[in-house]
């Protein structure tokens, strides 16, 4: 298994990103070379063991679109996990992490139903047995940051497959814990609760689409997620909802809490886009975290080549 409970990690066992990135590259490097085997030995004895932190050539092909291997610098931990939504607990980006520290996230289940031939509901330990990858997505907040995370993870195919969804299903809903006793009122997050939010099935089955346990090699810490979220990295960040406990397969187009909180602002597709504005803001460039200037936005998060085709029917100015 890839992935450690965070709190039971010593801040001094906690690779620095320098060594994770070149630990990473060096793989990279070892694929690409086509000596995989001598690699692994070599790799064994210079990192005894870790957990299994990198995945196969092929998927490294779906998952980075070529503009963005290895230039690209992951964010690092302490970036990634002092700066989130969740509003479950706060409003406040850089206070989720304290207020979701006591988060209890087993026992966990994700029950799984609506119009499939099997319904089914997968206890976390049952998640964590499917094979976990590491994928290196950018990830873009509608509100305007980014950041590159190395998530830990499966596809969501995986699930979707184990159930068989009915051919009548064409969408996928998703629901979040909602826990009074743990978490703050729907009155003080300012958006109805529990936090919704849905897929076109195509879009759920397809590749880049993960169900995340962790990142950065470690169980998903509670601020970013915890036990399990979806990450969609070619849409805004809000679609990638937070700890789920309920995946339903659905007919028609499901509600969504940003969409009911303010639906000329969010749509329900959402993909990134920099030629459509947010209603009060541009969205042509954005802030990474730990640089000085904006960067311009790409179309679909930089994931056209692997996304634009489920769209090209499509008038993505009117389904923002
Ligand atoms: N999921 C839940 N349940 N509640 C939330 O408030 N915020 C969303 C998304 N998922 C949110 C959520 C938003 S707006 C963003 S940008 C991302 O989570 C932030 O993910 P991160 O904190 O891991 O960067």
């Amino acid at each position: 298994m890839i992935v450690k409970n965070p709190n039971e990690i010593k801040s001094s066992e906690i690779t620095d990103e320098k060594t994770y990135l070149n630990r990473r590259n060096f793989i990279r490097a070892g694929l690409l070379a086509g000596t995989t085997l001598a690699t692994a030995g070599v790799y064994r004895f210079i990192n005894p063991p870790p957990p299994k932190e990198v995945v196969t050539a092929e998927i490294q092909n779906i998952i980075q679109p070529p503009d963005f291997r290895a230039e690209e610098k992951l964010n690092s931990f302490e970036e990634i996990t002092n700066y989130n939504n969740f509003y479950e607990f706060s409003t406040s980006k850089t206070a989720v992490a304290r207020r979701a520290e006591n988060f209890v996230t087993r026992p966990w289940a994700i029950e799984v139903g609506g119009l499939v031939q099997k319904p089914k509901t997968f206890a976390i330990e049952d998640l964590l047995k499917f094979e976990q990858e590491e994928r290196i997505y950018r990830f873009r907040c509608v509100e305007g940051w980014s950041m590159v995370i190395p998530w830990v993870g499966f596809p969501l195919k995986k699930i979707l497959d184990a159930v068989e969804p009915l051919g009548a299903a064409k969408y996928v809903a998703f629901e979040t814990l909602y826990d009074s006793a743990q978490m703050q009122s729907s009155f003080s997050a300012g958006i109805d609760l529990p936090y919704l939010e849905g897929l076109r099935l195509d879009e759920a089955a397809h590749p880049l689409t993960i169900l995340a346990t962790g990142l950065y090699g470690k169980l998903m810490p509670n601020q970013n997620g915890a036990p399990v979220r979806l990450v969609v990295p070619w849409k805004y960040g809000f679609k990638s909802i937070k700890s789920i406990v309920k995946i339903s397969l659905t007919e028609k187009e499901p509600p969504t809490t940003w969409n009911i909180a303010a639906p000329s602002e969010y749509g329900f597709y959402s993909n990134v886009n920099p030629n459509v504005r947010h209603p009060r803001w541009s969205q042509a460039t954005e802030n990474h975290i730990g640089e000085y200037t904006r960067r311009p936005t790409l179309p679909f998060n930089g994931y056209a080549e692997q996304v634009e085709s489920l769209y090209s029917d499509m008038n993505l100015k009117k389904y923002f």
